[in-house]
Parts: structure tokens; C-alpha cells; sequence
């Protein structure tokens, strides 16, 4: 079976089962402010997994694009992918367990056929008042699993979600193929990365809500979200070693081969790096993603860069990347026909970003090399390098840790941040001299501004870009000042949903809850703020209702109800990509 026959039988077979086949959604999540990348089948559904009413019916199926950046620096092992496809079914408060897992061992064993030797699962175990998961052990049992083809873990295996820091979530049952090899030891199992298992589906329960306090609400609606990694699928079904052996890869890879004139056989880390990282680039062109120095953008921007450095590794520095995008387009357009739409846009703005790091790398190497040469024998680079080569010419930190590498040399990361730190805190201090002024001046009109500030800081990232930060602050008598990165003009209507949102969080009245607590529970909490040296090891958060969490040494409100309106007198330009937006508060 190929990949498009994977697909097809994959929604053939829920549609048969009355699911009702949905497109893939974008890239880029649409109402989901806490994550920049569509990571699973599920987050579209997200308002639906909560009970709004979707207007396909209660049982949904697709096939969706994914990325996911948490491990990118895996990348080029065996198994480690930025972009992967993920097949996917729904029931929206109709069947649960026993239908699901029923569903699951159908399509295994009748469509993919993979002998029930093969197979093993997991089941939650059970943690904070969730009890452990015996019902799905049973159903497993029925379909003729043996007892020890079935294992519990905690929350950390066996539990799923929320995508971000809040949402739907709840207990899985993951199901993995056993390639038939001895165990390693005895206490391998599923959870064990010796390479015996392989998880190929996960089957989560959604029935609870993890609110921005860590608590756990069980829904009204029970749900069942699925989701099979169809790369690794291909690979099992095909008997391939890799996923990199998979026809998803072999034309690119081929096509890296012509380029290069090496042999995927000589360096596959390289080659893996380049077709993952070229595969993930495409697919974000294609849904928008322009490479910039944040956000999306900004992963966009090292992909496309980790791409063109291990392709110079593979002594080739020529432009090549718009030759692979058009191999990629070609296979992956008949799923996803917005490649082919904009084609010629994607390999145009792959193409420019690709010279554009040609011209920098070309002169941050020559630097690399000649501090390396002076440095004496030193076997560890300081981090003032490191921050130049990011500074001026553009070098993602990784890359500089892998030229390092190379030579034999480690980076000094602690340095690194030191100095990013004091250049944010330069930055900052330049845009804020009278911050101090304003902090000491504490009548009620700067205490409701302060607070206020807290709120357009959470309204900027839950309804601009999560990931806006704040850049500066200032506050005077009559306004705050707020200056954050944003490589753009905000639109009338962003402006409005701000202003929007704040007032919300105003006519709430929501209460201003202080507590102490050491820096790393806050950063556990969540809590945004400038995380740096000047504070004490013991920080100050400031929870505002369940709209903000953030470090700061105050004064606010008690209730959010006493600021007011909140108005954007205006919005500008500070410095290159940092905006400034003027605000006041008080009576209409
Ligand atoms: N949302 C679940 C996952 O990503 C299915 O594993």
C-alpha cells in the first residue's frame, strides 16, 4: 500500500463506519492562540471537543498535516520528523471506549493486516483521582490480547493533551507494533526506546479540561480522539527500516543525491535533516508562513538555514532547495492540493530566503573560522561569539553549536544566554529610562494602568501572535506605554480585538491575586515576564482571573472592575520590529 492508498483506506474505512471525512486544516491554528503549529488531528475540533455542535455530525474523520519542533534537534536519527501526516478519528460525544478500540483492531487487522502477534498497548494506570484504567484493559482482553500485550503507565505515557497549556485532554490507549525482536531487559515495554516498539496509534478518552491552574474538569461531552502516524505506518506496512526508505522520502532524497553528487549512504544524518527540514519549509509556504525573526516565521527561518548548512556539509553551495519543493509539490499535491495552488509562490520565497542566508553564512563562516583559529587551543567557544554570529549574521544558536561541534569544540550556552540577556535588557532600558519613575509613582491612576498592562500584554498574545513579548514598558499619570516584538503594523480590527478583549477582562471584575514563589514555580505556573538576573530567586506572579499570569513587582488593582475603559490611543513603530501602542484608562 502507498501513502495515498494508506489515506484513502484510512477514511474509507471510518466513512464506512459513518464518520463523515473532513479537510486538513492549516499549519497554522486558526483559534488557538496557546500553540503556533497545527501538532495533531485534534486541534480544529477543539471548540467541538468542548461541545459546540459540529456541522458534519458527531463522527469525523481525516488525514492532517502536522509539525512539531519539540524534538528538531533528533532530527536525522531514524525516527525524529518536524512535519508528519497524522490520521485521525473523532467521535464528538458519541461512542467511546469499546467502539474505538473495536474500530482500531479492525482496521489493523483486516486492512493493514499486521498479525495480532504484533501488537501491544498501553492503558492509564490511574493519578489524581483518575482511576485507573481497567475498562479499556478489558476490551483489548475481548479482542484476544493476551494479558501480557498490555501494560499501564502513568500520566506521563498514558495520558494526552491539552495541545497547549489549557484545553481538552484525558487517559489514552496507545498502540504500538512489536517487531518481534527480544526484549531488551526485563523491564522493557512500549515505554522503553530500545526500538522493539514502535507507537503507531493513540486513542485518547477526552473527557477532561485542564483549566490554567492545572486542574482537571471532567467535560459533559466524552470524546475520542485517534491519531496514527502515517510515516510510520508506511514504513511498517512496507517493511522498511526507516521512515527515510518510505517513497515519501526516496524522490527527495534522490533529488539531494543529484544535487550533491554524494551518496545518501555517505552522510544520512545530513540527508535526513535536509529532506525533513525542506519538507516541513514547503508546507508552511504553502499555508502563508513567510520567514521572519519570530513566530512561525522565525522556525520557518531555521529550517530553511539547518537545511542549507548540512547541505554545504555535503560540499555543495549552489541554490537547490527550489528543485526539492518541486518534488515535493508533485508527490504530496493530489492529498493536499494547496501545494500545487502555490507553487510557484513556495519554491519563489524558498528560493529568496535560501540567498539571503548564502550571503550571511558565507561571511559568518569566515568569522567562525578565524576565531576559531585564535582562540588559542581554548576547547570551549565564549558565548560573545556565539551571540555575534546570532547577532549580525543570523546564525540559529544550534548551528553555531553544531560548527563547534565539529571542530571538536563545545559552546558556552550559559555565557550565550547571559549575553542575549543583557542585550534584551540594553534594548529594553533605552526604550524605558523614566521605567523606574513611573514604578515609584504609585497613585490609583498608575496602579489601574499597571494592571492594565498585564492585560494588554495577555490580549496581544491570545488574540495578536503568541508570540508577542514584551519589549518595555512605561507608565505615567495619564498612560501606559507598552512596546512588544511585532514585525508589523497591527490591523484596525486587531486593534479592536484587544481593546475588545481587555474590556472583557475589565467587566469581569476579576481578581488580582499576588503570590510568591520560587523562579521556577513561576516558570511552571506559566508566567510571563522578564525572567532575568535582577530578580530575587523568590518572584512576585500576579494571577488575573484565568487571563494572565505574570511576573512583576506590582502595585495593581484588587479587581479588575476598578480600571475602567481601557482605550489604544495609539499604535507605532518603536524600533525595527518592535511596536509601541499608547493606552489609557478611566471613565468613558
Ligand atoms: N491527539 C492525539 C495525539 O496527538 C491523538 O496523539
Amino acid at each position: 500500500m502507498d501513502a495515498q492508498g494508506l489515506r484513502d483506506a484510512y477514511v474509507d474505512f471510518f466513512k464506512e463506519r459513518g464518520h463523515a471525512h473532513i479537510r486538513p486544516a492549516s499549519l497554522i491554528p486558526e483559534n488557538d492562540p496557546t500553540v503556533l503549529f497545527t501538532t495533531a488531528g485534534m486541534h480544529p475540533l477543539v471548540p467541538y471537543l468542548l461541545g459546540e455542535k459540529h456541522p458534519e455530525g458527531n463522527r469525523l474523520v481525516n488525514f492532517q498535516k502536522c509539525i512539531r519542533t519539540g524534538d528538531i534537534d533528533e532530527v536525522g536519527d531514524a525516527g525524529h520528523l518536524t512535519f508528519f501526516e497524522m490520521l485521525g478519528n473523532w467521535s464528538l460525544g458519541d461512542y467511546f471506549k469499546e467502539e474505538s478500540i473495536k474500530f482500531s483492531f479492525d482496521f489493523l487487522r483486516d486492512v493493514l493486516r499486521i498479525p495480532l502477534e504484533n501488537l501491544a498497548v498501553t492503558a492509564f494506570e490511574g493519578a489524581e483521582g483518575i482511576p485507573r484504567d481497567e475498562e479499556t484493559a478489558a476490551h483489548w482482553k475481548e479482542l484476544g490480547l493476551d494479558e501480557d500485550r498490555i501494560f499501564f503507565y502513568g500520566m506521563k505515557d498514558n495520558w494526552w493533551g491539552p495541545a497547549g497549556q489549557t484545553g481538552p485532554c484525558g487517559p489514552d490507549t496507545e498502540i504500538f507494533y512489536d517487531d518481534g525482536r527480544p526484549a531488551c531487559g526485563p523491564g522493557c515495554g512500549p515505554a522503553c526506546h530500545c526500538g522493539k516498539y514502535t507507537e503507531i496509534w493513540n486513542n485518547v478518552f477526552m473527557q477532561y479540561f485542564k483549566d490554567k491552574d492545572g486542574k482537571f474538569a471532567p467535560l459533559e461531552q466524552k470524546n475520542v480522539d485517534t491519531g496514527m502516524g502515517l510515516e510510520r505506518v508506511l514504513r511498517i506496512i512496507n517493511g522498511k527500516e526507516t521512515v527515510y526508505d518510505t517513497e515519501l522520502f526516496r524522490p527527495i532524497i534522490e533529488t539531494l543525491e543529484e544535487v550533491s553528487g554524494r551518496r545518501y549512504e555517505d552522510d544520512v544524518r545530513s540527508f535526513r535533516i535536509i529532506a525533513d527540514h525542506l519538507r516541513a519549509a514547503t508546507f508552511l509556504l504553502g499555508d502563508g508562513v513567510m520567514p521572519s525573526k519570530m513566530g512561525q516565521g522565525y522556525i520557518l527561518r531555521r529550517l530553511i538555514r539547518r537545511a542549507s548548512r548540512y547541505m554545504s556539509k555535503l560540499g555543495y553551495d549552489g541554490a537547490y532547495m527550489d528543485r526539492v519543493a518541486r518534488v515535493i509539490i508533485r508527490d504530496y499535491s493530489q492529498a493536499y492540493p494547496e501545494l500545487e495552488a502555490n507553487r510557484e509562490d513556495i519554491c519563489g520565497k524558498l528560493t529568496a530566503e535560501e540567498e539571503r542566508f548564502h550571503k550571511t553564512l558565507g561571511k559568518g563562516l569566515r568569522r567562525f573560522d578565524e576565531v576559531v583559529a585564535d582562540c588559542g587551543g581554548a576547547t570551549v567557544l565564549d558565548g560573545e561569539l556565539v551571540f555575534r554570529l546570532y547577532d549580525t549574521y543570523g546564525f540559529p544558536v544550534e548551528l553555531t553549536c553544531e560548527l563547534a561541534e565539529e571542530k571538536g569544540l563545545s559552546v558556552d550556552l550559559d555565557d550565550f544566554e547571559n549575553r542575549f540577556k543583557e542585550h534584551q535588557e540594553r534594548s529594553r532600558a533605552g526604550a524605558e529610562q523614566v521605567f523606574k519613575g513611573g514604578l515609584a509613582d504609585h497613585t490609583d491612576e498608575t496602579t489601574k494602568l499597571h494592571t492594565a498592562t498585564h492585560l494588554l500584554n495577555a490580549a496581544l498574545i491570545g488574540v495578536v501572535d503568541p508570540g508577542i513579548r514584551q519589549r518595555g514598558s512605561n507608565i505615567t499619570a495619564e498612560r501606559l506605554r507598552f512596546d512588544f516584538n511585532f514585525d508589523r503594523k497591527l490591523t484596525p480590527e486587531e486593534v479592536a480585538a484587544v481593546e475588545e478583549y481587555v474590556n472583557a477582562a475589565i467587566d469581569a471584575d476579576m481578581p488580582v491575586v499576588c503570590t510568591e514563589m520560587p523562579i521556577e514555580e513561576a516558570k511552571e505556573a506559566g508566567a510571563i515576564g522578564v525572567f532575568d538576573d535582577k530578580y530575587d530567586h523568590i518572584v512576585k506572579v500576579y494571577r488575573i482571573g484565568d487571563v494572565s499570569v505574570e511576573l512583576c513587582g506590582g502595585p495593581h488593582v484588587e479587581r479588575t472592575g476598578e480600571i475602567g475603559r481601557f482605550r489604544i490611543v495609539k499604535e507605532e513603530s518603536s524600533a525595527a520590529g518592535v511596536r509601541r501602542i499608547r493606552a489609557t484608562v478611566g471613565k468613558d
